[in-house]
Parts: structure tokens; sequence; C-alpha cells
């Protein structure tokens, strides 16, 4: 993608600019999510200059041509929630962060950009980069979990994945990473709420992704609703102007969030909708996104000499820089029958198969009970998720059709032979019982040699404003799951779900789980290819899975404190139930020879580790090896580990092979008492291991 440093996008802005009525300039800031006659007489008359939920070429190029007709003619950006695939669905982003596979997770936001592209969209409101430690939070679901450094990796996956623009016959599609910022800090996982952090935290947690979002070429980016530290991300100066456009150098647009600016007047900043203007576009945002505030107040706010005509212009300019880079003067219009070749084509269609396969994490399997034996002579499929075409989509999937979803049940019959007896009881619905349910499902158990369970939460029990105060399985189910097992039925529990769940009662009872989120159109399939062994699951947890709700925060990257070694609770273990890194494979893996280039290194060098992984199972199986390190002394306290490096590594059985990590000096370095990012001498350890709680140890000093 072309800078929008570049001297020709701007010279062409400007030009854009100058002739520009006061009129136009506001309706370049105005975004509509309805489609109206009212709308469509204002595109007429240049008075708005971009739409979302707005989508299919032939309906996007004729709004397209009415804005091209309007005296001045300005091309629309069209923005779209494509957040974890257009019509070819993919797992939920937390899941699919449970891959690891940064190339994977490129392909995929490819896919989906390349589709929604064929239906005019030119905008998607996506990479969410929120990093979140809270699972009561609904959109934990969106995000790629706790980690600062995943997370970062990630965005920068999506951003290329999403610019990747392939394509010189119709608009190319700009990112749009969000919610700008510390959005997943939201108190006790309530949506919307307050957010109270310190700059330290601001800026060692939750601004790293966007960082790494807007290094890799991102054109818009989206502010958050929240209050941030008592002022609201949609008017906060100081991170709009000073870290966005100051530190950063952002020079491309920022958009609100769904009628943030007029927000500003519940979040009790602003009196009316002209004061929330005038707040929000002083602090940076440039498109309001369906409030209809700027739309309404910002001439008057001009005529009155309340607004510099300057920050008009200026956020127009950006605006404009945008459409150019997009190459939408050029190519306003998209072909309408290319829609037809390019979604949810084979090469799609086996891509969601990987991304499902590769997002499952394993989280229990005693005495090696999966893989089970496709030989088997019956099998009963049990729960409401097992049938189900809607839920396993997800929450987000707003293209996404029931239709094309693999259920559990038929990926597992299209595995087993004719013969075999497959037998399907629902058991209960997601929240509420089910007359005789239980007691269906107990009789088919009792006949049937293997029992799959398919447990969770349906696709809305996650996602914007979908918190829950209580994260286990919902209580309908886990009666079903619970009468099983007191018939001593040795369950597979397979669990659909848009968070980490509460599972210490299923870990200490339940033989096999595999955590199976919501993984989109190919779920059933993927599912079936992990139950019975044709795909080996080598997902990792992203974000740790609490005991109980109590425990809210937990992650793993925690500072050490003053008394280390003090039981944290009477009344349950601090650590979580499953950490951060976790998840089993049907082969093992032995660490062994960790060795560091040197045990000194200088502020400008940099240091090798390497150690040797061996599969010493008797199957091919894949390996996420992290790489963790601890500041031992500091000028401000560091946390006990932080993940700095990964590597996904596939071993044939008995094949042992040896994985480098180089770090240097810079990325051992934090922001010191002042803000300044230094390199401090002294002791680190370093692990290298299979998750963030086990790992081969070594030390090294920084002189
Ligand atoms: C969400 C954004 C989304 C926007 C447009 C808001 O409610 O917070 O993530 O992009 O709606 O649909």
């Amino acid at each position: 993608m072309v800078s929008l440093k570049e001297e020709n996008i701007c010279k062409e802005a400007k030009m854009l600019l100058e002739n520009m009525t006061l009129e136009e300039k506001i309706g370049q800031l105005v975004q509509y999510g309805r489609l109206k006659e009212a709308e469509l007489q204002k595109l007429e008359a240049g008075k708005i200059g971009s739409f979302l939920n707005v989508a299919g070429a032939d309906k996007v190029n004729k709004l397209q041509e009415k804005a091209m007709k309007s005296k001045n003619p300005i091309p629309l950006i069209i923005g779209d929630d494509v957040i974890h695939g257009y019509k070819t669905i993919f797992p939920i982003p937390l899941g699919e962060s449970c891959s690891w596979d940064l190339k994977l997770i490129e392909e995929t936001s490819e896919i989906a950009a390349e589709e929604a592209s064929t239906e005019g969209i030119n905008c998607i409101f996506a990479p969410m980069i929120d990093i979140t430690r809270d699972p009561r939070w609904g959109r934990v679901a969106e995000g790629t979990g706790e980690d600062v450094f995943l997370a970062s990796q990630i965005a920068r996956a999506k951003i290329r994945g999403i610019q990747s623009n392939k394509w010189n016959d119709r608009p190319y599609v700009t990112a749009c990473p969000k919610h700008f910022i510390a959005y997943g800090a939201a108190e006790g996982g309530r949506d919307y709420s307050a957010v109270d952090v310190s700059e330290r935290c601001l800026r060692e947690t939750y601004l790293p992704p966007f960082t790494a979002a807007l290094d890799e070429g991102a054109y818009t980016i989206m502010c958050s609703f929240n209050d941030l530290n008592g002022i609201p991300s949609s008017a906060n100066k100081f991170i709009l102007r000073k870290i966005l456009r100051q530190e950063l150098g952002f020079e491309g647009l920022v958009i609100s969030d769904w009628e943030s600016i007029e927000e500003l007047i519940y979040h009790g900043i602003a009196k009316d909708k002209k004061e929330a203007s005038l707040k929000s576009i002083e602090a940076g945002v440039d498109i309001d996104m369906h409030s209809g505030s700027y739309e309404e107040h910002i001439h008057a706010l001009i005529d009155e000499g309340k607004l510099d005509k300057e920050l008009l212009d200026e956020a127009v300019l950006r605006i404009l820089k945008v459409k150019i880079a997009l190459n939408l003067f050029n190519n306003t219009y998209t072909d309408t029958s290319l829609s037809k070749k390019v979604i949810r084509s084979t090469k799609n269609v086996e891509k969601a198969l990987e991304a499902a396969r590769k997002s499952i994490v394993l989280l229990k399997n005693k005495d090696c009970l999966l893989p089970l034996n496709k030989n088997i002579k019956s099998i009963g499929v049990i729960g409401p998720l097992a049938e189900d075409k809607v839920n396993p989509l997800g929450c987000w999937a707003l293209k996404g059709e029931p239709k094309q979803v693999t259920t559990v049940l038929e990926g597992i019959k299209h595995k087993l032979k004719s013969e075999t007896a497959v037998y399907y009881e629902k058991g209960c619905n997601i929240n509420s019982d089910l007359e005789g349910g239980i007691d269906r499902a107990l009789e088919l158990a009792k006949k049937v040699e293997k029992v799959v369970l398919v447990l969770g939460e349906s696709s809305d029990m996650s996602g914007e404003n979908h918190n829950r105060a209580y994260i286990g399985i919902p209580e309908a189910q886990k009666k079903l799951l619970k009468a099983l097992h007191s018939e001593n039925i040795p369950v597979v529990l397979v669990l659909m779900n848009g968070r980490p769940l509460t599972l210490t009662w299923e870990e200490e009872n339940i033989p096999a789980i595999i955590e199976a989120w919501h993984l989109g159109d190919e779920s059933g399939n993927a599912i079936a290819d992990v139950i019975f062994g044709d795909y080996n699951p080598s997902g990792k947890l992203t974000m740790s899975f609490p005991r109980c709700e109590g425990q809210i925060p937990v992650y793993y990257n925690k500072k050490n404190t003053g008394r280390p070694n003090f039981k944290k609770y009477l009344d349950v273990e601090e650590t979580p139930l499953y950490p951060f890194g976790y998840g089993l494979s049907y082969t093992q893996f032995n660490y062994k020879n960790i060795k560091l280039s040197s045990k000194k290194i200088k502020q400008d060098e940099k240091l090798t580790i390497t150690a040797e992984i061996e599969n010493v199972g008797k199957i091919a199986g894949d390996e996420i090896v992290q790489l963790y390190i601890r500041d031992m002394v500091a000028s401000i306290t560091r946390p006990i580990k932080e993940l700095k490096g990964f590597k996904r590594v596939h071993l044939d059985p008995g094949e042992c092979k040896e994985i480098k990590f180089e770090i240097t000096a810079k990325e051992l370095g934090f922001y010191d008492e002042y803000f300044n990012f230094v390199v401090e001498k002294g002791d680190f350890k370093v692990w290298i291991g299979p998750n963030s709680i086990q790992g081969l140890k070594e030390n090294f000093e920084v002189i």
C-alpha cells in the first residue's frame, strides 16, 4: 500500500479540498449506517462521505454513482464489520489466535477482505486488537487474548492480510484496527464501562498492538466507546492527538465508534450534540459514525467562530488522502460478476477447514481416550450444539449462512462407515431443560460404544455487550453432563464457546475435553477430524482459563508483588485452571538442551537461544514452542514472565529439531519512570517451553 505521506497523494488531496464548499467538506465527515430516502438525497448533494452496513456490488455501485454525480464528485468509503470472514466464515478471532499461526491468520484475513471487496466494501472494521484479561467481557471472542506480544504479531498479520489488495480492477481495502484504546479493560467485564488504567499500563499493555498495526500500514483506526481515565476516547486529546498523531505519526483517519460522539452527552462531558461535536473534532475524530452530530453542528460551530476552520480542513484532508490511496477515484466501481467467482471458492473453504482445525485446543485427554477409533460400531452424539448450524458461526458472522455450516453430527457421520450406528439426542436446550431430554440422553449413552457430548455457549452469549457474570457451561447443560457422569459414562466433551469458561468440575471429572470455540463454517468437519485423529490437535490457549469467576482477572504476565509466596486466596488456588500457552497433543514432545549464544550481551547485541524439541510419541504433530523472559531487577517492576517469541514446528515421530530464537537487547526494554524507552543492564531469566508455566530455563546478563 502506498504511504499517505506520498507527495502526489498530498497534492491531489489539497487540490480537491480547495474546490470544496463548506457543506461538501462537512459531508466527508459524515457516515451513515442506514440507507433511506433522506440519505440518498444528501448523498446527491455531496453531504455524505461514507456508509457502513451496505453491501453488494450492484447496490454499492449505485451509491458510488450518486456520489460521483454530485457537483464535486468524491467516491465513498464503504465500511463493514468483517470480523472473521465475510461469507466464508472462519473461527472467531479468539479461537483462531490459538493457532499461533501468523501465515494462516494473514491468509484468512486476506480471503475475508478479498470476498468483501467484490461486494463493494473498501474499509474493514477489523482487526479488533483490544487486549483483555477479563473473560466475562463478551468481546473477548473478537480479540486475540491476553498477551501483548502475540496480539501485536497477530495485528501485523491481519493488517497485511486485509490490505494485501492483490487486484487493480476495484477499490482497495483498508483495515480499521479498533478500538482505540483500552476498551478491553472495561470494569468487571461490563461492556462500555469506564476504564481507569495508568499511563504505564496503557503504554505497556494496550498500546503495542495498535503501534504494530499502524506500523504495518493501516490507513484508518476506530476509537473506542469507553471513558478512559475520565475522558471518553472519542474526545480524548491525549490519546488521539498526543499519542496517535504526534508520537506514532499516524497520517490516516480516525473514525468514531457507532454514535460514540453523541454518547459524550451520556458520559456527561457534553451538554448536547453540538458540544460533543466540538470536543470530538478537536480531539481528532475525523468521521462521525452514524450519530449525525457533525452533520448537524459543524457548520454552526464554524460560523460562530468556535471551531477553527483549519481543524475541519485537516480532517477532510486525511479522509481524501485515504480515498486517493484506496484508488477510489480511478476504480470507483466493482464488477458485479466478481463475487460469484471469489466468494466461498473451494480454496477459501479449504482454508476455513485448516483454520478451524488449528484453532482447536485439546484441554484434557485422560488415558488417551482420544482419538476414537473409526471402527467403532456405535456412537452417541449428544447435546444442544451437536446438530446446530447457527451458533458455530460465532458472534459477528454477519454475512455467514447457517446452511454452510457443518455440524458435529454431520462431521462425525462423514467420517464413519455406513455400518456404524450414529445416534443423536439433544438432551437439553442451550439455556433450558428439554422435557425428558436427560432421560433420553442417558438411555442412548448406555447403548452406544462411545459418547461425544457437544456443549457450550450460543453465539449470542459473547460479542458486543454480551457479557456474563458466571462463565461456566450453562446450568441446563451442566445438568446433562452431570447426569451422564453419574452413570459412569466416559464422555468426550466438545465445547463451543466465545470465551474462556470455568471448567474446574469438568477437569476433575470428565476424561476428555476439546475446546472448539465457535469455529465457523467448517466446525463439524474440523472437530470430527480431531475426534478421530485425522488431525492431531495443536492449538494453545491465548487466554488463561480461570478456576472460578472470583479469580478474574487472572493472566500469566502478572507482577511478582512483595509477597510472592503468600497464599492469595483462602478458598482457591491462585493459578488458572489452564494457563496461557497451554494445549495438548496426541503425541508428546520432549524439550532438552537449552543453549545461549552467550551468557552476557551488550545493549546493542543479539542473543541466540536454542533448544531441542523431540517428538517422543507415536504420531506426527505440531508443537508451538514458546520463549519467555523475565527481567530480574529493573528500575520499574517487571512481569514474572513475558512472551518474546514463538514458533510452530512440525515433528514426525522420533524427529528432533533444534529451535532457534533471536532476541535483541531492545526487545528487553521498557518505559522508565519518565516514560523513556530504556534497556537496562542486569540479570534476565529465559525459558523455552510448551506453555507459560513449564519450560527449560537459563540465565543471561545484559551488560
Ligand atoms: C462496534 C464496532 C463496530 C461498529 C459498526 C459498534 O457497535 O463497537 O466494533 O465496528 O459498531 O458496526
